[in-house]
């Protein structure tokens, strides 16, 4: 029996994560989810959007699948996401993004993954109002971030067997900043010589993404960066419905989808799950559950590629429910 922390978030949240756990539960796996609520509606009974109980939670735990959380825009709490990342130190975000059988692109080669710096940046939300009109943010990128960072996605392609890595950036405007966190990827890569080091500024990468995207392997960038071209990658490959994620720390590991809440389709049976349950595979392989998540991954690549029975956001006319019967049917 595994503990795992579960936190069904807000949005589609719920209904995707149902999905899951029932889809893991079919495939015989034995979890015990401690099941954790956060996010809005939280704070109406608890006073904070993010209660110490859900970091007391993973800690013990370890790990923990985690569906979207709602931010207000603007004003508001601060984001649970990144105070998650913030409190357990999770500080690369990897996002694989590879083509699926069944799912039509322009695109049909499409392999990298997508390696985020997860603490700091403008994402660490340093901000400050100077005046009624005028407002400031912090880009804050330290030596210590970029190099964990950059020996991460490094080591990720020596154990995956990936052959380049991209640094990617903005130095030529950025200087300090960037300038620091490409200094620090070129003195990383100078331990592994076996893998090839290139570099790319962030802006030639989003053309060249969505051009070529065959020609990328490992990308490592800094938070924001990160954030808006694992959107775009995501496109590559189908979308949000299918684009998995993990959060990655020394002791803690939380897996969710890059996607976020969908206040569009909440409660209307409409939410692809799929995302959510590559996340869940990718945990299982991590707690030695490999034949499951294998079966698991089977199942739900044969039901895309059959192609019959498809969430909205896929092509298909399928709700929620139906789909998770028939990945459970393709068991
Ligand atoms: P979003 O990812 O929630 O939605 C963008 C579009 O993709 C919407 O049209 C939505 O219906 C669709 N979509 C997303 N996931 C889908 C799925 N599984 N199945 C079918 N369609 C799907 O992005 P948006 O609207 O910018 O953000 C909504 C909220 O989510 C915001 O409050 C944002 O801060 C939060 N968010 C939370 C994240 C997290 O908890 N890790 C990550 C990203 C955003």
């Amino acid at each position: 029996m595994h503990n795992i922390t579960l936190i069904e978030g807000d949005g589609i949240g719920p209904e995707i994560a149902d999905a899951v756990v029932r889809i893991i539960d079919a495939a015989g796996v034995k979890i015990n989810w401690d099941r954790q609520s956060a996010g809005l509606d939280v704070i109406e009974k608890e006073g904070v959007p993010l209660p110490s109980r859900v970091i007391e939670s993973i800690k013990k735990n370890k790990i923990a699948l985690k569906a979207p959380v709602t931010t207000p825009i603007g004003k508001g709490f601060r984001s649970v996401n990144v105070q998650l990342r913030r409190e357990l130190d999770l500080y690369a975000n990897v996002r694989p993004c590879k083509n699926i059988d069944g799912i039509k692109t322009p695109f049909c080669d499409v392999d990298l993954v997508v390696i985020r710096e997860n603490t700091e940046d403008l994402y660490a939300g340093i901000e400050r109002k100077i005046d009624d009109d005028t407002m400031e943010g912090v880009k804050l990128i330290t030596r210590k971030a970029s190099v964990r960072i950059v020996k991460y996605a490094f080591e990720y392609a020596k154990k995956m067997k990936r052959k380049t890595v991209w640094a990617v950036s903005k130095a030529n405007i950025c200087k300090l900043t960037d300038g620091l966190f490409l200094e620090c990827a070129r003195e990383v890569a100078k331990d592994y010589p076996d893998i090839e080091y290139k570099e790319i500024l962030v802006d030639a990468l989003c053309m060249q993404l969505v051009q070529n995207p065959a020609k990328f392997d490992v990308l490592v960038l800094p938070n924001l960066y990160g954030d808006i071209v694992s959107d775009l990658t995501a496109g590559l490959i189908g979308g949000l419905g299918v684009a998995q994620g993990a959060n990655i720390g020394i002791d803690c590991a939380i897996y969710e989808p890059v996607h976020g809440s969908a206040p569009d389709i909440k409660g209307q049976n409409l939410a692809n799950p799929s995302a959510l349950l590559m996340c869940a595979i990718e945990m299982l392989k991590n707690i030695n559950e490999c034949e499951a998540a294998l079966k698991i991954e089977k199942a739900l690549f044969k039901t895309i590629k059959e192609g019959k029975v498809l969430t909205k956001d896929l092509n298909g006319n399928a709700t929620t429910t139906e789909y998770t019967n028939e990945i459970i049917k393709n068991l």
